[in-house]
């Protein structure tokens, strides 16, 4: 990573916000980056002839800037001051997929600065077909340069949330497009000789090529199925999450089945049990050797379904599911790769089961894009790119969601004095640092989070000990000063929607009063081991979470029971919040 300066009040732009769209065409003709929509993916952009500019954007972008870049262009008729020569290979392409998601390499004149092409004497031109992006790029007036609109080391970016995680405060302005349609980046081809090469597959397949080439020219047919020698410049970790990732290949003649309709036939069901169960058996083997593994799974409903269906509430504990609609999909799939890899991650997963396409379609782009976040592992896997940017503090633009619901948690001990400060405390903090977040089910809908404490024989209003406070400060550098303490009673119980108690002992004191509470009360122990989550001590022992009071003992011990129960609870954090029906938003 380069170093990055935070020095925008980066300007967000609606679809509908013509001045906005105005501005960010200014800026790009003052020597300015703007995150733009097109239909493959969200690219940064700026002044193509203008070299400053171009430097500009991989400083946002926090990358060395030896990668060629790509020249996007409005109309055709741009073209001819950026290239030296239009072979009838390009030609023929441009004629049959511009504007479209295809870049066209050819060789560059010399108004185009090496700053784009990295050196290299040919330059990519592309032209895309997304309207907004367009009327951006002819208020602009100027070809304009752009990589991906993803920080180094992230997926490529396809909706403008995205960008926004990735380039809030490092750029003039992010427009916002909506999702972009594809979701993979352009096909590359290099028509710079007599046969065109495709360098990066993406949704112009080689087989639309061959067709579209054999009415136009004597190159017919050049392009050998599935042959996609690799591009220049691309060294750098594209495509990748902050997790290992295993591709699933689903069966070939993989088809949408409802596993809930009532007349599936014999075939439809060994169909879906063929289509659903490598995802389910894998899972379970890498659960066996690591009891305590979280699994994100990328496949569509029918998998979804079945893994539900399954039953098998300790391994399902342990899934996050993106669907991306039906299993067989492609288009689906590809459309929500990136969103779905960067989901998954944000969920910090230890690893994605992503399902695998065969064929030689829009597949061999899906494949190549997949195969390179695989590909990644042990010491390669990049750290994660949300670390990169520091936790917290990804704002979602108030009007996102539809709608937002609250969920919370509560904590029970004793006197509800220290321990109660600082569970609730702590929690507190992991919501501040991890958030934000959206439902389980739909990330259209926002969560707030929140924790309280109680404590079963608490006397009300009295506070932390000094030792406490202390100790919270130095472990997290927040405060509980402000903590006092709350009697436990059947409302406060009823007003949460998961209740943990220190000790095994109150958890059974509030389900024998109240055993309507069944499956929402648990010890910090009985909640572990619910989840199947068995820690084992030095000595090889089970260990069960134990945390006394550090009541009346020297400070050093009141740090200990702060950072005790701070490891506990960011190990149960993920659980926790599916257990509230919420996920880290994106
Ligand atoms: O769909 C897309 O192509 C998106 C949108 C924003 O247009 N752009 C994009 O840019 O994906 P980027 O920089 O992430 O990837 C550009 C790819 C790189 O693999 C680069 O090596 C290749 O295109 N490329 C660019 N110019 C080239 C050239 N002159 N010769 C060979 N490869 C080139
Ligand atoms: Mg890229």
């Amino acid at each position: 990573m380069m170093d990055r300066k935070k020095i925008y009040d980066t300007l967000f732009v609606s679809s509908s916000d013509d001045e906005g769209l105005a501005k960010c065409a200014e800026a790009i003709r003052n020597g300015e980056v703007v995150g733009f929509p097109t239909e493959t993916v969200y690219g940064l952009g700026a002044d193509a002839l203008n070299e400053n500019a171009v430097r500009r954007i991989f400083e946002a972008k926090g990358r060395p800037g030896d990668n060629p870049l790509i020249v996007h262009i409005w109309d055709k008729s741009q073209i001819d001051e950026l290239v030296s020569e239009v072979t009838s290979a390009a030609k023929a392409l441009m004629d049959a997929f511009m504007p479209g998601p295809i870049t066209v390499i050819m060789r560059k004149s010399d108004k185009v600065p090496s700053a784009v092409t990295a050196g290299l004497d040919t330059v990519g031109i592309r032209m895309p077909s997304h309207p907004l992006c367009n009327r951006f790029l002819k208020l602009a007036g100027c070809p304009v340069a752009a990589p991906s609109a993803n920080l180094s080391g992230s997926p490529s970016p396809t909706t403008a949330l995205h960008v926004r995680n990735d380039m809030d405060g490092y750029v003039f302005g992010i427009i916002d497009g909506g999702e972009c349609q594809v979701g993979l980046e352009s096909t590359v081809v290099d028509a710079t000789g007599e046969v065109p090469v495709i360098l990066r597959p993406g949704a112009v397949t080689s087989a639309m090529i061959d067709e579209a080439l054999k009415t136009h020219t004597e190159y017919a047919g050049a392009l050998g199925k599935g042959q996609v020698p690799s591009s220049p410049g691309m060294k750098y970790r594209h495509y990748a999450p902050g997790c290992e990732v295993v591709i699933i290949t689903l069966p070939e003649d993989c088809e949408a089945i409802d596993p809930y309709a009532e007349d599936l036939t014999d075939e439809q069901k060994q169909k879906l049990f063929e289509m659903a169960s490598p995802f389910i058996l894998k899972a379970q083997e890498i659960l066996k050797g690591n009891p305590a593994a979280r699994i994100g799974i990328f496949a569509g409903d029918e998998v979804r379904t079945l893994a539900s269906m399954a039953g098998d509430d300790i391994l399902s504990a342990h899934l996050e599911f993106y669907s991306y609609g039906d299993t067989s999909d492609v288009e689906a799939a590809s459309h929500c790769l990136f969103d779905g890899l960067r989901l998954l991650d944000r969920q910090e997963v230890d690893v994605i089961l992503a399902a695998g396409f065969k064929g030689d379609g829009l597949e061999v782009a899906y494949m190549n894009r997949l195969s390179k976040a695989a590909g990644l592992q042990g010491d390669d896997v990049p750290s994660r790119a949300y670390e990169a940017l520091g936790e917290g503090g990804n704002e979602v633009p108030l009007d996102y969601f539809d709608d937002v619901f609250t969920s919370s948690v509560l904590f029970v001990s004793d006197d509800d004095v220290n321990l109660g400060a600082v569970c609730e405390g702590l929690f507190t903090d992991l919501i501040r640092r991890k958030g934000p977040f959206c439902s389980a089910d739909d990330v259209k809908i926002g969560v707030e989070l929140y924790a309280e404490s109680a404590g079963l024989y608490a006397e009300e209003g009295r506070e932390p000990d000094a030792l406490t406070c202390e100790a919270f400060t130095k472990v997290t550098g927040g405060t509980v000063t402000h903590h006092i303490s709350r009697h436990a009673e059947v409302s406060i119980y009823d007003s949460n929607d998961l209740v943990l108690t220190i000790s095994d002992a109150q958890a059974f004191e509030i389900l024998n009063a109240y055993p309507d509470l069944e499956g929402r009360v648990f010890s910090l122990s009985s909640y572990m081991a619910s989840k199947g989550l068995v820690m084992r001590g030095e000595d090889g022992r089970v260990a069960s979470i134990s945390i006394r009071d550090p009541k009346g003992q020297e400070a050093d011990v009141y740090l200990h029971t702060v950072s005790a129960l701070k490891a506990w609870l960011e190990i149960l954090f993920p659980y926790i919040i599916k257990d509230l029906n919420a996920k880290r938003f994106c």
